[in-house]
């Protein structure tokens, strides 16, 4: 091993013909190229010593993030802990959930009223004061290291505040920062833009342009009116954004989740997503993470339709991002369990299946998002199951609004116009506990809390990395009490973003509470998936089923074992044939003595045999 010159020397050499390659591609700006270098060399320099043993220990194990005992977990540091210092007090809980991957949810300075649960980021170096300071985060991120948690932050790169400093200055007219974002003096470009980029917040922010009456222009805002797009054909803006992006790093942070990253470049007469300068930018992160941080990854925030998605992994010889959500799984997980029907889940997962083994994916069933439908229709028209009637179903089902339904929550961005709407709920709500609460209905509580660890089973049996949302582990129910807080009233989201509730967690316990059924559920199956070969991102996966559309089977074969997971997404008892034999791995039993397998509605099996 070198001096630490010649560490990051070999690196950036590795890296520099195509770093600058892409880089005057996109700019042609030889001086800002330089600039660049030498602030990465100068972010190299001042990058603490732990951290860089850590850069060194991960790059001599570039599949450090890969192992079956990685469980990740979302947090609100304000509903979790209070504050970065309470969050830190708290992280004996999370090693008592086995988490070792903590993303905590935006916390930089954003405006209290305006700020789409911090992603209207005012100040990237500071952290909500409310929450702490810099020094906390960067306490909480080293122990986390000590415990063995690596620590996930969101980088919202499209976009800042209106309250960013750069925001401030070009409302007051300073051309240099006016550069930054799509300015418009009239109407005319923006409406070239406006007929070929669709909205993201269709009722919650209608509109790709907001209208400043203060200085009399229009500002490209994709998301809400408060968050303006940063113009990435600049690239004081791509230089300044690596800088932020490289401070992350420096705070002793593992992971980046690139926030919205399709959006990130803008081209009038296209969809203003996914083009091929996004992929470039993405790799220049990935080539300067890997010369000045390699210890980091970066999570690619891509919630696009399948064949959008796998292109974020870069090729082999040229990867950008490290991992992705599996988003379509996801969604497609949710309308099974409404349709009772596995074939396009089936399809979803043998396309998922081909994949290389080293794609690593984000596995979860909520997050703090909505859940857009988001599925092949092509395929789903051909079963008869036509867009705009089924999404609509879909709602319904989740509202509780049709008979079958044993769901609760809430719709959101319900657009008039096209007709669509995503949906926001908990886990526990969407399977049906907080239904059989209302009603007080045994048997419908004990299929909701099946229903629960049925859907985090078949979520753990998948490779990758499997998140829980906070609050699931213990089955967290919506909270309806956002509509009082006038900043919040009109974004449903908020029904998913509630306190942790400390007294609940407790009683997790407690054996016989539904959160004691929930969370030693939860331990058991993540326990068997971190120490069985077949729960391997190497292990070979495909899909069986039987006669019956509403059962699925996912079978992993790894090392001496094959671990056959069986599950039932109809509302009715199921027995499928089985001749396998092996052990149920939940109870130590045969699996299957008389060649068949019965579950209950919504139940399921996980099945070992030595091969
Ligand atoms: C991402 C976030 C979402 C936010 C949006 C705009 O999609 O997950 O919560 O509203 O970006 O930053």
């Amino acid at each position: 091993m070198g001096s630490e010159k010649e560490i990051y020397q070999k690196r950036f050499e590795k890296h520099l013909d195509e770093l600058k390659w892409l880089y005057m591609e996109l700019y042609d700006a030889p001086e800002m190229f330089d600039e660049l270098c030498s602030t990465m060399e100068k972010v190299y320099c001042e990058r603490n010593d732990s951290l860089k043993a850590l850069d060194l220990e991960r790059e001599a194990d570039p599949e450090w993030f890969k192992g079956n005992d990685m469980l990740g977990m979302m947090i609100y540091t304000n509903l979790f802990g209070g504050t970065l210092k309470g969050v830190e007090g708290h992280l004996d809980y999370l090693q008592s959930c086995g988490v070792n991957y903590v993303h905590l949810m935006p916390l930089m300075e954003s405006p209290k009223d305006r700020s789409d649960g911090g992603y209207a980021v005012a100040d990237f170096r500071k952290v909500q004061p409310e929450l702490g300071t810099v020094d906390d985060l960067e306490h909480l991120a080293h122990s986390c290291h000590k415990q063995g948690m690596s620590l996930c932050l969101d980088f919202v790169m499209n976009h800042t505040s209106e309250d960013h400093e750069w925001a401030k200055r070009a409302r007051a007219g300073e051309k240099e920062y006016e550069d930054r974002y799509f300015f418009y003096d009239t109407w005319d470009i923006p409406e070239e833009y406006e007929k070929t980029v669709p909205q993201v917040f269709p009722t919650t922010a209608p509109g790709n342009f907001t209208w400043l009456e203060d200085c009399k222009k229009h500002v490209l805002t994709t998301f809400y009116p408060y968050q303006w797009d940063l113009d990435y054909r600049n690239p004081v803006v791509f230089n300044e954004m690596m800088y932020n992006f490289l401070f992350f790093a420096n705070l002793g942070i593992d992971v980046i989740r690139i926030d919205a990253v399709p959006y990130i470049w803008k081209e009038l007469g296209t969809s203003c997503r996914n083009l091929p300068q996004v992929h470039t930018i993405v790799r220049m992160m990935r080539m300067i993470g890997e010369i000045v941080c390699p210890g980091i990854l970066l999570l690619g925030e891509v919630v696009m339709e399948p064949a959008k998605v796998a292109p974020y992994f870069g090729t082999v010889e040229k990867p950008e991002c490290h991992m992705l959500y599996n988003v379509t799984t996801m969604a497609t997980i949710w309308h099974t369990v409404a349709v009772q029907d596995i074939r396009l889940l089936r399809k979803q997962l043998d396309a998922v299946y081909c994949l290389p083994k080293t794609y690593t994916f984000l596995n979860y069933l909520r997050c703090h998002d909505d859940i857009g439908w988001g599925l092949d229709y092509d395929q789903l028209e051909g079963w008869d199951m036509m867009q705009v009637p089924h999404k609509k179903y879909l709602n319904d089902f989740y509202t509780g609004k049709v008979w079958e339904s044993f769901s609760r929550g809430e719709l959101y961005n319900d657009d008039p116009v096209t007709k669509d709407a995503r949906f926001c709920g908990t886990t526990a709500s969407m399977c049906g506990v907080e239904a059989a609460l209302e009603t007080e209905d045994k048997e419908a509580m004990e299929q909701a809390l099946r229903l629960d660890l049925t859907l985090h089973a078949f979520m753990l049996q998948q490779a990758g990395i499997p998140v829980i949302y906070s609050g699931d582990e213990i089955g967290q129910l919506n909270d309806y009490s956002y509509k009082e807080e006038p900043a919040k009233a009109v974004d449903s989201r908020y029904v998913h973003r509630s306190s942790f509730r400390w007294e609940l967690a407790g009683k997790a316990k407690e054996p016989d509470t539904i959160q004691g059924k929930i969370f030693k559920g939860l331990r058991q199956l993540e326990t068997i998936r971190g120490t069985h070969e077949s729960f391997t991102a190497q292990a070979h996966a495909e899909t069986i089923g039987w006669d019956d559309d509403s059962v699925l089977g996912i079978m992993r074969t790894g090392g001496t074992e094959r671990i056959t997971g069986i599950y039932n997404f109809s509302r009715s008892e199921k027995t499928v044939s089985w001749i396998g034999g092996g052990k149920n791995l939940l109870t130590g039993e045969d699996g299957a003595p008389e060649g068949y397998v019965t579950l209950p509605a919504y139940g399921f099996i996980w099945l070992r045999e030595e091969i």
